[in-house]
Protein backbone atom coordinates (compact mmCIF):
# COMPACT_ATOMS: atom_id res chain seq x y z
CA UNK A 1 0.00 0.00 0.00
CA UNK A 2 1.46 3.41 -0.97
CA UNK A 3 2.41 5.08 2.52
CA UNK A 4 1.81 8.89 0.74
CA UNK A 5 -2.15 9.63 1.82
CA UNK A 6 -4.71 11.01 -1.20
CA UNK A 7 -4.86 14.65 -1.10
CA UNK A 8 -6.61 17.76 -3.09
CA UNK A 9 -8.95 14.99 -4.25
CA UNK A 10 -5.49 13.86 -6.09
CA UNK A 11 -4.67 10.06 -5.85
CA UNK A 12 -1.92 8.56 -3.65
CA UNK A 13 0.24 7.96 -6.53
CA UNK A 14 -0.26 11.56 -8.15
CA UNK A 15 0.52 13.17 -4.72
CA UNK A 16 3.86 10.97 -4.65
CA UNK A 17 4.86 12.64 -8.18
CA UNK A 18 3.93 16.13 -6.68
CA UNK A 19 6.10 15.74 -3.99
CA UNK A 20 8.93 14.44 -5.43
CA UNK A 21 8.60 17.09 -8.12
CA UNK A 22 8.88 19.28 -5.08
CA UNK A 23 11.84 17.71 -3.57
CA UNK A 24 13.74 18.35 -7.07
CA UNK A 25 14.52 21.81 -5.78
CA UNK A 26 17.75 23.10 -5.12
CA UNK A 27 19.03 23.29 -1.74
CA UNK A 28 22.24 24.52 0.00
CA UNK A 29 24.85 21.38 -0.04
CA UNK A 30 20.95 19.25 -1.22
CA UNK A 31 20.44 19.06 1.93
CA UNK A 32 16.66 19.04 1.17
CA UNK A 33 15.83 20.76 4.17
CA UNK A 34 11.95 20.25 3.53
CA UNK A 35 9.08 18.21 5.24
CA UNK A 36 5.70 17.83 4.55
CA UNK A 37 2.13 17.06 6.01
CA UNK A 38 -0.04 15.70 3.84
CA UNK A 39 -4.13 15.84 4.82
CA UNK A 40 -7.15 15.42 2.96
CA UNK A 41 -7.99 18.77 2.67
CA UNK A 42 -4.19 20.85 2.34
CA UNK A 43 -0.64 20.28 2.12
CA UNK A 44 1.77 21.83 4.66
CA UNK A 45 5.18 22.30 3.86
CA UNK A 46 7.76 22.14 6.97
CA UNK A 47 11.40 23.17 7.57
CA UNK A 48 13.12 20.45 8.67
CA UNK A 49 15.37 21.51 11.51
CA UNK A 50 17.23 18.31 11.79
CA UNK A 51 19.05 19.67 7.95
CA UNK A 52 19.97 22.75 8.75
CA UNK A 53 23.69 24.23 8.10
CA UNK A 54 24.06 26.34 11.34
CA UNK A 55 27.75 27.00 10.44
CA UNK A 56 26.74 28.47 6.84
CA UNK A 57 23.65 29.35 7.38
CA UNK A 58 22.94 30.29 10.78
CA UNK A 59 19.55 32.31 10.29
CA UNK A 60 18.45 29.60 8.41
CA UNK A 61 17.80 32.25 5.04
CA UNK A 62 19.19 29.63 2.65
CA UNK A 63 16.94 26.66 4.70
CA UNK A 64 14.45 29.12 3.35
CA UNK A 65 15.09 30.15 -0.16
CA UNK A 66 15.63 26.11 -0.44
CA UNK A 67 12.38 25.45 0.61
CA UNK A 68 10.69 28.62 -1.10
CA UNK A 69 12.03 26.77 -4.29
CA UNK A 70 10.23 23.02 -3.54
CA UNK A 71 7.19 25.27 -2.94
CA UNK A 72 7.67 26.55 -6.75
CA UNK A 73 7.92 23.02 -8.27
CA UNK A 74 4.83 21.74 -5.37
CA UNK A 75 2.79 24.52 -7.00
CA UNK A 76 3.67 23.53 -10.60
CA UNK A 77 3.04 19.82 -10.13
CA UNK A 78 -0.37 20.68 -8.62
CA UNK A 79 -1.18 22.49 -11.60
CA UNK A 80 -0.50 19.43 -14.29
CA UNK A 81 -3.13 17.87 -12.03
CA UNK A 82 -5.12 20.85 -13.18
CA UNK A 83 -5.10 21.91 -9.67
CA UNK A 84 -5.03 25.36 -8.84
CA UNK A 85 -3.27 25.72 -5.83
CA UNK A 86 -4.12 28.26 -3.03
CA UNK A 87 -0.91 28.91 -1.21
CA UNK A 88 -0.81 30.90 2.27
CA UNK A 89 3.21 31.53 3.27
CA UNK A 90 3.86 31.39 7.01
CA UNK A 91 0.02 30.32 8.26
CA UNK A 92 -0.27 31.30 12.09
CA UNK A 93 2.07 29.42 14.81
CA UNK A 94 5.61 29.49 12.89
CA UNK A 95 8.42 30.61 14.52
CA UNK A 96 11.52 31.16 12.74
CA UNK A 97 14.61 30.31 14.70
CA UNK A 98 13.09 28.46 17.23
CA UNK A 99 11.55 24.52 17.01
CA UNK A 100 10.27 25.45 13.51
CA UNK A 101 7.15 23.93 14.32
CA UNK A 102 4.56 26.37 12.72
CA UNK A 103 4.31 25.40 8.73
CA UNK A 104 6.10 27.51 6.44
CA UNK A 105 3.39 27.39 3.43
CA UNK A 106 0.23 25.23 3.26
CA UNK A 107 -1.34 24.79 -0.32
CA UNK A 108 -5.51 24.56 -0.56
CA UNK A 109 -7.61 22.98 -3.40
CA UNK A 110 -8.12 26.51 -5.31
CA UNK A 111 -10.54 25.10 -8.13
CA UNK A 112 -9.97 23.40 -11.44
CA UNK A 113 -7.44 25.30 -13.70
CA UNK A 114 -6.41 23.94 -17.21
CA UNK A 115 -2.53 23.85 -17.38
CA UNK A 116 -0.94 26.65 -19.29
CA UNK A 117 1.81 25.86 -22.23
CA UNK A 118 3.95 28.17 -20.05
CA UNK A 119 3.23 26.19 -16.95
CA UNK A 120 3.81 22.69 -18.41
CA UNK A 121 7.23 24.18 -19.87
CA UNK A 122 7.94 25.01 -16.61
CA UNK A 123 7.17 21.95 -15.09
CA UNK A 124 9.39 19.92 -17.42
CA UNK A 125 12.10 21.87 -16.79
CA UNK A 126 11.77 20.78 -13.06
CA UNK A 127 12.85 17.73 -14.02
CA UNK A 128 16.21 18.76 -15.92
CA UNK A 129 17.09 21.50 -14.33
CA UNK A 130 20.55 21.24 -12.45
CA UNK A 131 23.66 23.43 -10.81
CA UNK A 132 25.94 23.42 -13.44
CA UNK A 133 29.36 24.68 -11.97
CA UNK A 134 31.64 23.52 -15.17
CA UNK A 135 32.69 26.66 -17.22
CA UNK A 136 30.17 27.50 -20.08
CA UNK A 137 30.34 28.09 -23.63
CA UNK A 138 32.03 31.70 -25.09
CA UNK A 139 28.89 33.07 -26.05
CA UNK A 140 26.60 36.36 -24.50
CA UNK A 141 23.09 35.63 -23.08
CA UNK A 142 21.14 37.31 -25.43
CA UNK A 143 19.40 40.71 -24.28
CA UNK A 144 15.71 38.56 -24.68
CA UNK A 145 16.80 35.74 -23.07
CA UNK A 146 18.33 38.52 -19.85
CA UNK A 147 14.67 40.16 -19.82
CA UNK A 148 12.84 36.93 -19.57
CA UNK A 149 14.65 36.31 -16.50
CA UNK A 150 13.89 39.45 -15.35
CA UNK A 151 9.93 38.93 -15.71
CA UNK A 152 10.61 35.40 -14.20
CA UNK A 153 12.07 37.08 -11.21
CA UNK A 154 9.68 39.90 -10.90
CA UNK A 155 6.39 37.41 -11.72
CA UNK A 156 7.82 36.22 -7.93
CA UNK A 157 7.87 39.31 -6.40
CA UNK A 158 11.71 39.56 -6.55
CA UNK A 159 14.13 41.52 -8.94
CA UNK A 160 17.27 40.58 -10.69
CA UNK A 161 19.85 42.86 -10.84
CA UNK A 162 22.53 41.88 -13.90
CA UNK A 163 25.85 42.87 -12.96
CA UNK A 164 27.72 45.47 -15.49
CA UNK A 165 30.76 46.39 -16.56
CA UNK A 166 34.96 45.57 -15.56
CA UNK A 167 34.36 47.41 -12.22
CA UNK A 168 31.26 46.22 -11.13
CA UNK A 169 32.57 42.58 -11.54
CA UNK A 170 36.04 43.01 -10.43
CA UNK A 171 34.16 44.42 -6.89
CA UNK A 172 31.89 41.31 -7.10
CA UNK A 173 34.70 39.14 -7.55
CA UNK A 174 36.84 40.55 -4.05
CA UNK A 175 34.12 40.24 -2.39
CA UNK A 176 34.16 36.44 -3.25
CA UNK A 177 37.13 35.65 -2.51
CA UNK A 178 36.97 38.22 0.50
CA UNK A 179 33.92 35.89 2.30
CA UNK A 180 35.39 32.94 0.91
CA UNK A 181 38.28 33.18 3.01
CA UNK A 182 36.72 34.02 5.61
CA UNK A 183 34.45 31.04 5.36
CA UNK A 184 37.45 28.74 5.11
CA UNK A 185 38.82 30.18 8.32
CA UNK A 186 36.48 28.83 10.34
CA UNK A 187 36.71 25.18 11.35
CA UNK A 188 32.87 24.51 11.81
CA UNK A 189 32.19 25.82 7.94
CA UNK A 190 34.97 23.56 6.94
CA UNK A 191 33.28 20.53 8.41
CA UNK A 192 29.85 21.23 7.27
CA UNK A 193 31.42 21.59 3.93
CA UNK A 194 33.23 18.48 3.90
CA UNK A 195 30.36 16.46 5.30
CA UNK A 196 28.29 17.00 2.66
CA UNK A 197 30.19 17.75 -0.48
CA UNK A 198 32.76 15.13 -1.87
CA UNK A 199 30.78 12.27 -1.71
CA UNK A 200 30.54 8.75 -3.35
CA UNK A 201 28.71 6.13 -3.81
CA UNK A 202 25.49 5.37 -2.72
CA UNK A 203 23.41 8.63 -0.80
CA UNK A 204 20.48 10.48 -0.65
CA UNK A 205 21.30 13.75 -0.20
CA UNK A 206 25.06 15.79 -0.08
CA UNK A 207 26.48 16.72 -3.38
CA UNK A 208 28.50 13.92 -5.08
CA UNK A 209 31.72 14.55 -6.63
CA UNK A 210 30.51 14.10 -10.01
CA UNK A 211 28.27 17.27 -10.22
CA UNK A 212 30.90 18.71 -8.00
CA UNK A 213 32.28 20.52 -11.00
CA UNK A 214 35.89 21.44 -11.95
CA UNK A 215 38.56 21.38 -8.69
CA UNK A 216 39.28 25.25 -8.29
CA UNK A 217 42.90 26.06 -8.97
CA UNK A 218 45.02 29.21 -7.18
CA UNK A 219 44.82 30.70 -10.59
CA UNK A 220 41.16 30.86 -10.97
CA UNK A 221 39.40 34.36 -11.54
CA UNK A 222 36.37 33.58 -9.16
CA UNK A 223 37.04 31.70 -6.16
CA UNK A 224 34.72 29.11 -5.93
CA UNK A 225 34.07 26.57 -3.39
CA UNK A 226 35.36 23.08 -3.64
CA UNK A 227 32.56 20.59 -3.85
CA UNK A 228 34.58 17.59 -4.75
CA UNK A 229 36.72 17.37 -1.89
CA UNK A 230 39.70 18.01 -4.09
CA UNK A 231 38.49 14.52 -6.05
CA UNK A 232 37.03 16.85 -9.12
CA UNK A 233 38.35 16.82 -12.68
CA UNK A 234 41.56 18.91 -12.82
CA UNK A 235 40.98 21.13 -16.15
CA UNK A 236 43.40 21.39 -18.78
CA UNK A 237 42.15 24.93 -20.22
CA UNK A 238 42.99 26.40 -16.79
CA UNK A 239 39.88 28.32 -17.21
CA UNK A 240 37.57 28.62 -14.12
CA UNK A 241 34.30 30.35 -16.01
CA UNK A 242 33.75 31.62 -19.43
CA UNK A 243 35.21 34.74 -20.72
CA UNK A 244 32.03 36.99 -20.21
CA UNK A 245 29.95 35.21 -17.29
CA UNK A 246 26.38 36.71 -16.94
CA UNK A 247 25.99 37.38 -13.04
CA UNK A 248 22.80 38.37 -11.81
CA UNK A 249 21.94 39.25 -8.12
CA UNK A 250 18.24 38.01 -6.77
CA UNK A 251 16.88 41.35 -4.44
CA UNK A 252 13.83 40.65 -2.41
CA UNK A 253 11.81 43.81 -1.62
CA UNK A 254 12.17 43.24 1.84
CA UNK A 255 14.15 41.31 4.93
CA UNK A 256 12.69 38.38 6.59
CA UNK A 257 11.31 35.01 6.67
CA UNK A 258 8.21 35.57 4.21
CA UNK A 259 10.75 37.63 1.82
CA UNK A 260 13.00 34.66 1.98
CA UNK A 261 10.23 32.08 1.15
CA UNK A 262 9.26 34.49 -1.59
CA UNK A 263 12.49 34.84 -2.92
CA UNK A 264 13.15 31.02 -3.07
CA UNK A 265 10.36 31.27 -5.35
CA UNK A 266 11.39 34.41 -7.46
CA UNK A 267 14.84 31.76 -7.41
CA UNK A 268 13.37 28.67 -8.68
CA UNK A 269 11.08 30.87 -10.81
CA UNK A 270 14.38 32.11 -12.84
CA UNK A 271 16.31 29.03 -12.52
CA UNK A 272 13.45 26.89 -14.66
CA UNK A 273 12.95 29.76 -16.91
CA UNK A 274 16.76 29.80 -17.74
CA UNK A 275 16.25 25.79 -18.44
CA UNK A 276 13.37 26.20 -20.59
CA UNK A 277 15.49 29.07 -22.46
CA UNK A 278 18.35 26.34 -22.77
CA UNK A 279 20.74 28.02 -19.84
CA UNK A 280 22.35 26.86 -17.12
CA UNK A 281 23.00 28.50 -13.53
CA UNK A 282 25.25 28.18 -10.71
CA UNK A 283 25.74 30.19 -7.48
CA UNK A 284 28.10 31.99 -5.85
CA UNK A 285 26.48 32.50 -2.38
CA UNK A 286 29.41 33.45 -0.28
CA UNK A 287 29.62 37.30 -0.20
CA UNK A 288 25.84 36.71 0.79
CA UNK A 289 26.18 34.40 3.49
CA UNK A 290 29.05 36.83 5.17
CA UNK A 291 27.02 39.42 6.80
CA UNK A 292 29.04 42.51 6.78
CA UNK A 293 30.22 41.12 3.14
CA UNK A 294 26.66 41.33 2.32
CA UNK A 295 26.38 44.45 3.39
CA UNK A 296 29.37 46.17 1.10
CA UNK A 297 27.52 43.80 -1.81
CA UNK A 298 24.57 45.99 -1.05
CA UNK A 299 26.82 49.20 -1.79
CA UNK A 300 28.64 47.50 -4.88
CA UNK A 301 25.33 47.17 -6.29
CA UNK A 302 24.12 50.68 -5.16
CA UNK A 303 20.77 49.44 -4.35
CA UNK A 304 18.64 49.17 -0.77
CA UNK A 305 17.18 46.02 -1.90
CA UNK A 306 17.77 42.59 -0.43
CA UNK A 307 20.55 40.08 -2.00
CA UNK A 308 19.55 36.63 -1.84
CA UNK A 309 21.13 34.68 -4.35
CA UNK A 310 24.07 35.39 -6.66
CA UNK A 311 23.64 33.13 -10.07
CA UNK A 312 26.13 32.49 -12.87
CA UNK A 313 24.07 31.69 -16.17
CA UNK A 314 25.12 30.88 -19.51
CA UNK A 315 25.06 28.11 -22.11
CA UNK A 316 26.39 24.97 -20.41
CA UNK A 317 27.14 21.34 -21.33
CA UNK A 318 25.23 18.39 -19.91
CA UNK A 319 25.90 17.96 -15.87
CA UNK A 320 25.70 15.29 -13.61
CA UNK A 321 22.30 14.90 -11.53
CA UNK A 322 22.51 14.83 -7.56
CA UNK A 323 20.28 12.40 -5.38
CA UNK A 324 17.40 12.99 -3.63
CA UNK A 325 15.47 11.12 -0.44
CA UNK A 326 12.35 9.13 -1.34
CA UNK A 327 8.93 10.98 -0.69
CA UNK A 328 8.51 8.56 2.14
CA UNK A 329 11.42 10.20 4.07
CA UNK A 330 9.44 13.46 3.73
CA UNK A 331 6.55 12.64 5.33
CA UNK A 332 5.70 14.34 8.95
CA UNK A 333 2.94 12.69 10.94
CA UNK A 334 -0.96 13.39 9.89
CA UNK A 335 -1.88 15.44 13.11
CA UNK A 336 -4.18 17.80 12.17
CA UNK A 337 -3.73 21.11 12.68
CA UNK A 338 -6.00 24.32 11.71
CA UNK A 339 -4.22 27.53 10.37
CA UNK A 340 -6.71 30.80 9.46
C1 LIG B 1 20.22 28.92 -1.31
C2 LIG B 1 21.21 28.10 -2.12
C3 LIG B 1 22.56 28.42 -2.10
C4 LIG B 1 23.47 27.67 -2.87
N1 LIG B 1 24.80 28.05 -2.88
C5 LIG B 1 25.66 27.39 -3.67
C6 LIG B 1 27.03 27.83 -3.79
O1 LIG B 1 27.44 28.80 -3.18
N2 LIG B 1 27.84 27.17 -4.64
C7 LIG B 1 27.39 26.11 -5.38
O2 LIG B 1 28.17 25.57 -6.15
N3 LIG B 1 26.11 25.65 -5.28
C8 LIG B 1 25.24 26.28 -4.45
N4 LIG B 1 23.93 25.87 -4.40
C9 LIG B 1 23.47 24.75 -5.23
C10 LIG B 1 23.26 23.48 -4.43
O3 LIG B 1 24.51 22.90 -4.05
C11 LIG B 1 22.44 22.49 -5.32
O4 LIG B 1 21.17 23.03 -5.49
C12 LIG B 1 22.31 21.11 -4.70
O5 LIG B 1 23.56 20.47 -4.65
C13 LIG B 1 21.34 20.23 -5.52
O6 LIG B 1 21.80 20.09 -6.84
P1 LIG B 1 20.92 20.54 -8.09
O7 LIG B 1 20.71 22.02 -7.98
O8 LIG B 1 21.75 20.16 -9.30
O9 LIG B 1 19.61 19.81 -8.03
C14 LIG B 1 23.01 26.58 -3.64
C15 LIG B 1 21.64 26.27 -3.65
C16 LIG B 1 20.74 27.01 -2.90
C17 LIG B 1 19.27 26.70 -2.95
Amino acid sequence: MNPVPAALGLSPTEITGVLEAASLAPSLHNSQPWRFRVLPEQIELHADLDRRLPATDPEQRELRLSCGAALLNLRLALQGHGVRPLVTLLPDGYRPGTDGSGALAVVRYGGHARQTPELARLAQAVRTRRTNRRPFIDAPVPASHRSQLLRAAESERGWLYALSGRDQHAAVRGLVARAHREQMADPDFRSELAAWTGREGAHRDGVPVSAGGPQPEPQDEWVLRDFTAGRGHVRTAGKDFESEPLLVVLCSFHEGPLAELQAGLALQQVLLTATTAGLSASFLSQPIEVPHIRAELRRALKTTLEPQAILRIGFGSPIATTPRRPVTDLLMPRTARTFS
